[in-house]
């Protein structure tokens, strides 16, 4: 929002169960670009993701596969977790896992402070329990199966059956928070977004709270309860706890006050978790809540969530392979409106790409490099008395520079990249109208080409800051061919119109060069 203040945001921590598709490297570059964003307006930022590697989803998944739960996790972690982040060009901060030892004493640290303040006590529980949403389910939640599943009740969600299981547990008293989570909802309406999501979870804490089991004791891979070590912490318990745990909740003071309250990027399939679980825990351990809960809407696959359990998951390196990274994050952001569900096609990826990134964005700026390289041999020219079209080229500069940075803070990623793309237009139809180079065969108008391709210049460089945390790789070979001073990522976003001008141009090869059917 301003110089200095701090913005913290965080992914969901994955599950190791299986590889990444493209629905979490959604959620990943949502997260990035936004972390980008705000550091390039000077903002204190810190980016956090990571991986889920408790609960007997995990344990299961490694026990079919022959291994140790946690030889699976490092496997996992090395080979496809880790790797996502180079797949899609993410510039994070820190990356938890939820084995690390910093996490795990911690998680017994809050739970243990939970308990000596009468926050948790021992109770009974006979319910119907999802594996693939680590959850237990109410009736409501529940539909018939079909196919192999037939007669058995199945997780809406996941179309698996549930479990109906029966244990002993420690409970914590969340529906003790029920008024305060209300009161939170009511007085931050921001706190859960968008407004669908806020209005449902709304609605779910209405109808009641129940008090939430938080151990489980027929299985042990977790972290042990610190009182009781014939149990191990429920897996949303332990995982909500990474975004304390990462920035120094337990062991570095400073440090976590320096950071938190966070904003969590979720999608909607764990809002409830992020928007009510999670700040009735912090309320009861006396921290603050997150700073607000943004629910993004599904990818999805003939209609259906994709999903790595029914194997309907395309690999991110599937698309990055042949457009690139920087296309896959363009595509999905701009594509579907940030907080609502989107489908995924190949024909419209291409599409996108061949008319926004290759003619709209890439050769407005190969063509204007190469106009000055070959009418100024590569000097960049100054505006020698600008005009009202000339000028209105600068307003629409300063007007994507605001608008965009304005929806960058209110989570709207799609309205933002669509105000960056009026000065793309702008550009465009500003030279296409101009028409340098019948103005370069007449050196009585050497004046005139020199405020066009002056302003022209100006246009693409601001383009360049303002697109860099959406395709960063394009942008700094942008800003290396503009010969601007510094690095793209140094220059201050919400300024972007304002940034120091190069003397000399270098030459830029296609930044989204064309492909080929098939490839
Ligand atoms: O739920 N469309 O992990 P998870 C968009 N470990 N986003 C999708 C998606 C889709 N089709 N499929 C997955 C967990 N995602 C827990 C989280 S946090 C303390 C613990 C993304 O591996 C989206 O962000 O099932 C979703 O919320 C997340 O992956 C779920 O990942
Ligand atoms: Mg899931």
């Amino acid at each position: 929002m301003a110089d200095g203040s701090s913005f913290y945001i965080t992914t969901p921590i994955f599950y190791v169960n299986d590889v990444p598709h493209i629905g979490h490297a959604y959620t990943e570059v949502a997260a990035d670009v936004l972390a980008r964003w705000h550091r390039q307006a000077g903002e204190r930022t810190w980016s956090l993701t990571g991986t889920d590697e408790h609960g007997q989803k995990i344990l299961r998944t490694a026990t079919a596969n022959g291994v140790t739960p946690k030889e699976w996790a490092d496997k996992l972690v090395a080979e496809a977790w880790k790797p996502l982040l180079e797949t899609v060009d993410i510039a994070n901060d820190d990356f938890i896992r939820t084995t690390d030892e910093r996490h795990e004493r911690n998680v017994q640290r809050f739970l243990q402070k939970l308990y000596d303040d009468g926050h948790i006590y021992t109770g009974e529980y006979e319910g119907y329990y999802c594996v693939g949403c680590e959850e237990y389910k109410q009736q409501s939640e529940l539909v018939d199966g079909t196919g192999e599943y037939a007669g058995q009740l199945v997780c809406a969600i996941h179309s698996k059956p549930v479990e109906l299981l029966h244990e002993k547990n420690y409970f914590f008293r969340m529906s003790a928070f029920a008024d305060r989570l209300l009161a939170l909802y009511e007085e931050q309406p921001g706190f859960v977004q968008p407004e669908s999501a806020r209005n449902e979870v709304v609605s779910f804490v209405r109808s009641g709270l129940s008090d939430l089991s938080i151990s489980r004791s027929t299985f042990d891979w977790g972290v042990k309860v610190p009182w009781d070590e014939s149990h191990v912490v429920y897996v949303w318990f332990d995982a909500l706890l990474n975004y304390v745990t990462a920035v120094g909740y337990g062991e570095d003071d400073e440090e976590f006050a320096r950071r938190w309250p966070a904003h969590h990027l979720v999608g909607k399939d764990i809002l409830r978790f992020h928007a009510v679980i999670w700040p009735a825990m912090l309320m009861a351990a006396g921290l603050e809540v997150p700073r607000g809960v943004f629910g993004h809407g599904w990818l999805l696959v003939g209609g259906e969530k994709m999903s790595k359990s029914k194997l309907t998951g395309i690999a991110p390196e599937q698309i990055t392979s042949t457009f690139g990274s920087d296309a896959f994050r363009y595509y999905f952001l701009r594509a579907i409106s940030f907080g609502q569900d989107g489908s995924f096609s190949w024909e419209d990826l291409s599409a996108r790409y061949q008319a926004e990134l290759a003619n709209g964005f890439g050769n407005l700026a190969s063509r204007v490099i190469a106009m000055v390289n070959r009418y100024f041999e590569g000097a960049v020219p100054a505006a020698v008395a600008p005009t009202d079209v000339d000028l209105a080229i600068a307003e629409v500069e300063r007007r994507a520079t605001d608008a965009s940075w304005e929806a960058i803070d209110r989570f709207a990623i799609h309205e933002a990249i669509a105000a960056v793309w009026e000065l793309v237009d702008a550009l465009n139809g500003y030279i296409t109208e101009q028409e340098p180079w019948a103005l370069a065969k007449d050196p009585a108008n050497r004046e005139r080409l020199e405020t066009v391709l002056a302003t022209a210049y100006h246009g693409v460089g601001t383009l360049a800051v303002l697109l860099s945390p959406v395709l960063p790789k394009a942008t700094a070979k942008l800003w290396t061919a503009l010969g601007a001073p510094g690095s793209v990522q140094e220059q201050r976003i919400d300024r972007a119109h304002e940034w120091t001008v190069g003397e000399r141009v270098g030459t830029l090869e296609a930044l989204f060069p064309r492909i080929e059917a098939g490839e």
